[in-house]
């Protein structure tokens, strides 16, 4: 008899009808082996193999008929779905799953899934009418969240939902889900910026290489800080996720202990808003045991040092005393991470007076090298980028043939320029000293 396997869909929903929305497409999907309550009337869990729960976040949590089933729920195969009006990928979104995940302490958690859904229509007009500063009041970016709210759940969510808790389903009966939290289960995430270039992707591929061969026994994952990039990604059929993304999938393949490994340069503000989203995972009931982050490339004096050590030796061999060598970092306009490029533009000038660093938004500026590079009467110039991968600011703000590249620039004071563009990524010891992390 096939039927004594069960499935159970339970849901609080509000005047919106979201939730319920998304509750009915989960169960459809699932026909008859699938009941559907909404918590105020939903059977014991007992009977059930796999209980799906639904809610629309209010005030950051389920309501409170759905809190009392989830305390009901003990050693069970959950699923959790969510609709909210803030963005489904924010912070929020997963600090209000992290508190439906802390309610299930005892329950395994097979499948999550979140979609944005449209406010209530009189609640906006509320909004409209808070005086501006105050909490939930109007302003551009809000209004922007409620206009892409608006459209959802579409049937593309719809359909993900079914998916993603039919695919955890056929896991469950087929017994390949993970057994248990117990046994400790190690990956690696590999955090960068991401690039939309493809040859850039080479200095990905060897780090991801290099990690490997120093964690032969470790799954090692991908993910993008930039959502720019992600989304460009996405529309030619490649997709990367976030980091909240990447390890929310970890975190439900069973995985307890993560390190991930910042593929970023300085500690800056990707770096930190990387910091922001594993935040989300080592919250005590929803997190990994054990969460892990590696320092940025340039981060303190003995990391500086063996840059310096490996940029050095990277500058092509045939460059002579006389020539000199521009290092392009990134940098920020906010003055971010300023201090780590001095620094290093220090040491390699006290290394070799004829080697540089300039950063595309921040200090050290490019104007004041150029001068410096007129003054030290160089004719002749390799460019490098101080970047991981050699992307959309080395082929073009350094390399580029517009007027205002570093190149043409140079080329315009009189230098003859030779580019390198070789992202960090792309030299063994880069990859090694990220892989030693
Ligand atoms: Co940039």
């Amino acid at each position: 008899m096939s039927t004594d396997k069960k499935i159970l869909v339970v849901y609080t929903s509000r005047s919106t009808g979201n939730t319920l929305k998304v509750a009915e497409a989960i169960q459809q999907g699932f026909g008859a082996q699938c009941d559907i309550f909404p918590a105020a009337d939903a059977p014991k869990p007992d009977k059930y193999d796999f209980i799906i729960m639904g809610f629309g976040v209010y005030r950051g949590w389920a309501d409170g008929d759905l809190r009392a089933y989830m305390a009901k729920c003990r050693n069970k195969n959950v699923g959790i779905f969510m609709t909210l009006g803030a963005w489904p990928d924010s912070e929020h979104a997963f600090n209000c799953m992290g508190r439906a995940e802390g309610l299930l302490s005892s329950c395994r958690v097979r499948a999550k899934f979140i979609c944005h859904g449209r406010l209530d229509p009189a609640m906006v007009e509320r909004m409209k009418l808070r005086p501006a500063g105050a909490p939930h009041s109007w302003d551009e970016e809000r209004a922007k969240r409620v206009v892409a709210a608006e459209t959802h759940p579409d049937e593309n969510d719809l359909a993900k939902a079914q998916d993603i808790f039919k695919t955890a389903w056929e896991k469950i009966i087929s017994g390949t889900a993970p057994k248990s939290r117990k046994k400790t289960k190690e990956a690696i995430l590999l955090a960068a910026f991401g690039t939309t270039v493809k040859s850039a992707a080479a200095a990905y591929d060897n780090i991801e290489r290099m990690v490997k061969a120093a964690h032969p026994d470790t799954p090692v994952f991908w993910a993008y800080t930039s959502r720019m990039v992600r989304n460009k990604l996405d529309k030619s059929g490649t997709k990367v996720k976030s980091v909240r993304g990447a390890l929310n999938d970890m975190f439900l393949e069973g995985f307890t202990s993560v390190k991930v490994i910042s593929l970023h340069v300085v500690p800056g503000e990707e770096y930190h808003k990387m910091l922001k989203e594993i935040n989300t995972f080592s919250m005590p009931m929803a997190g990994f045991e054990k969460l892990e982050i590696s320092p940025a490339l340039l981060s303190n004096a003995e990391r500086l040092n063996k840059l310096c050590d490996i940029v050095c030796a990277c500058v092509p061999s045939g460059r002579k005393n006389e020539d000199a060598v521009v290092f392009m970092g990134h940098g920020n306009h906010k003055g971010r991470c300023e201090l780590n490029y001095l620094a290093m533009a220090a040491e390699l000038k006290r290394r070799d007076k004829n080697i540089f660093l300039a950063t595309v938004e921040g200090n050290p500026d490019f104007e004041t090298v150029r001068e410096e590079l007129k003054n030290a009467k160089c004719s002749k110039v390799y460019l490098m980028p101080l970047m991981v991968v050699a992307g959309d600011h080395a082929c073009n703000d350094l390399a580029g043939a517009e007027d205002d590249s570093w190149k043409s620039m140079l080329e315009a004071d009189g230098m003859t320029c030779i580019p390198i563009l070789k992202g960090l990524g792309e030299y063994d010891e880069i990859g090694q000293l990220i892989a030693a992390n």
